[in-house]
């Protein structure tokens, strides 16, 4: 008890970051809102809504890369890192969206992307152009496995998978050498180890804080450590069903022996003296929670926060992210719980449900059909509550859903398009059994334009959209949600007015309850005298839990997705289907 007393005291003195009390919005600009009519989203479509970002009253906006690029992954391939490509706008532009927004009081962060470059930035363009070009070793050149020839199947100077299905090796006739690719064979991993590259990308994100921006959200940043042998050898990996004929890379790669040693070099290059209103939020894939509190503790000077992967990992079976099994909300619970643990004393969460990556979160852990608006803002209501920083990605304040294709040629993703064309070249799953998985996990359920209202196209392009508009927008969009005061929309609103406003949900103490019930998620936060006790029916049915000892008559209503809210009895509470509930109890301590 006293330990926790004096937890709460030191927080009490110490200024709380803004980032505690902000919510972040991510625009994926492509599938935003288009100006010019190519069915493409760009910067100036973004300026145009900024008004109701306002109105939904983010802090900041983490922008998806809209640098120069050759769009072979939608811009997370970037050829300029210091313009804007032409099928966006301009810098002139950006800046423009930059004043607006800080007119407006909300922040720009920039996606970062330096564990790769296209293959089509000048550096690689000379990095191949000759084995004793000074930029060679910008990247990772390695020849061929010894007594293989190079160039054939085997030959690869490691047996690694790429993330995008293949071999993450690509043999370049031109020097008889393989260069690096975790992701697609256009995306060359950038040497880390070479403080030339590393003083580069810091000049480059110098200029991009002194052009403005308010900080950045890291790509993959836990892969910019490679594990590399005092000889320049890779490590391969272990081959399991799931990676084969391939190894796992993970372990050469991910989180990486100078992982915290680059980060905390870029913290004192990049943002020494001027970091207190920037926000650093960092993307880990495979990083735990003692990872992530290396990552984010403030006394180690390397990020804010970080994105965990491991909720949005509990519903693939063995076969992987293609491979959709149910949720057991209990796995939910333990993982979030122990990532709400982990960094209870140090560090901080990023809270999110969906990105420009994963499937939209109704459709995934609620229900998308005739519990769309309580499932929606259910799952809100529980993200939003946890303690950290919420990110709401674009059209998830309205309740979009998954895209529901039933063909292959919807499908736009090179993740998506790569595994539909290993799985066939296999030949282990039926074309149904592809587009089963597809349609339960493929990032285009989250690339399908923004609804903006009911006219053709969902008001998204006068053209043609890269990407089919998901037919339910007649019904599901922004101007319907706006008109509608019990929307998804309004409850997101009052969502993020509450975190702006409550020391509790900012700063308060994270306790999990019923860990073993399998249909409600319940905690409670706590600071000083106050306690909310928060819950969430993750079913289409009643339930009731007994709640002895956190509930009690004088708890008071903060918000909740029923007109009714449900009304506590006797130490239980019946809660319906996909309701939630947020309680204050106040305590005489
Ligand atoms: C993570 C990004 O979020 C994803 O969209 C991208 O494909 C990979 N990193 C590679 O940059």
């Amino acid at each position: 008890m006293t330990s926790r007393l004096l937890t709460i005291d030191k927080r009490k003195r110490a200024p709380a970051p803004w980032w505690t009390r902000a919510v972040v919005y991510q625009v994926y600009a492509r599938s935003f809102r288009d100006c010019d009519g190519d069915g493409i989203g760009d910067l100036r479509g973004v300026l145009r809504q900024v008004d109701y970002l306002a109105e939904l009253g983010v802090d900041a906006v983490w922008l998806s890369p809209v640098y120069r690029s050759p769009q072979d992954d939608n811009g997370y391939d970037i050829s300029d890192y210091q313009d804007i490509d032409p099928l966006f706008g301009t810098l002139g532009g950006l800046d423009q969206l930059i004043a607006a927004l800080h007119e407006r009081g909300i922040k720009l962060l920039m996606d970062l992307v330096v564990n790769h470059t296209s293959d089509e930035h000048p550096w690689f363009a000379e990095s191949r152009s000759s084995a004793d070009n000074p930029r060679r070793d910008w990247y990772w050149w390695r020849p061929a496995r010894a007594g293989m020839e190079p160039g054939t199947p085997g030959a690869e100077p490691t047996n690694w998978g790429s993330l995008f299905s293949g071999p993450a090796w690509q043999y370049d006739t031109a020097t008889g050498e393989y260069y690096l690719h975790l992701f697609s064979g256009k995306q060359p991993d950038l040497n880390w180890e070479n403080p030339t590259v590393r003083r580069a990308i810091y000049a480059m994100m110098r200029w991009w804080l002194d052009r403005g921006v308010d900080g950045f959200r890291m790509d993959v940043i836990n892969f910019i450590s490679k594990d590399v042998r005092a000889d320049g050898s890779l490590p391969d990996g272990p081959v399991s069903g799931l990676s084969g004929p391939y190894g796992d890379p993970g372990k050469g790669t991910i989180n990486g022996p100078r992982v915290h040693e680059f980060l905390q070099e870029m913290h004192r290059e990049v943002f020494a003296g001027r970091r207190d209103a920037l926000l650093l939020v960092g993307e880990t894939p495979g990083a735990t929670v003692e990872d992530g509190l290396l990552f984010s503790d403030p006394r180690r000077g390397e990020l804010d926060m970080v994105f965990t992967f491991e909720h949005v990992s509990l519903d693939q079976g063995p076969g992987g992210k293609f491979d959709h099994t149910p949720l057991d909300l209990r796995d939910l619970k333990a993982t979030l719980g122990r990532w709400q643990a982990g960094l209870r004393d140090a560090g901080w969460n990023a809270l999110y449900w969906d990105n420009h990556d994963q499937p939209r979160i109704v459709s995934r852990f609620g229900d998308d059909g005739a519990w769309r608006r309580e499932s929606a803002t259910m799952l809100a209501t529980i993200l939003h509550l946890h303690r950290g920083t919420p990110y709401v990605y674009q059209g998830e304040e309205l309740g979009m859903t998954n895209a529901h294709f039933t063909s292959f040629d919807c499908y736009r993703d090179i993740e998506s398009l790569r595994h539909v064309a290993q799985s066939r070249e296999r030949g282990s799953l039926s074309d149904d059994q592809i587009l089963a998985g597809l349609a339960a996990a493929s990032r285009d359920n989250a690339r399908t334009p923004v609804q903006w209202d009911a006219s053709p196209n969902a008001g998204f392009t006068t053209g043609t959209p890269w990407i089919a508009v998901n037919p339910n927008y007649r019904l599901i969009n922004a101007e319907a949600e706006r008109a509608d005061p019990a929307s998804v929309f309004h409850y997101y609103r009052r969502l993020i007015a509450l975190r702006h406003q409550d020391p509790v949900v900012q700063l308060g103490d994270f306790t999990m309850l019923l860990p073993e019930h399998p249909y409600v998620y319940a905690f409670t936060r706590r600071l000083d005298g106050t306690r909310l006790l928060v819950l969430g029916n993750f079913s289409g049915s009643d339930q009731t839990v007994g709640l002895a000892g956190h509930l009690d008559s004088g708890a008071e209503l903060v918000i909740g997705n029923y007109p009714e809210p449900a009304q506590p009895l006797d130490g239980s509470v019946t809660v319906r289907p996909w309701e939630a509930l947020v309680l204050r109890v106040t305590h005489p301590w």
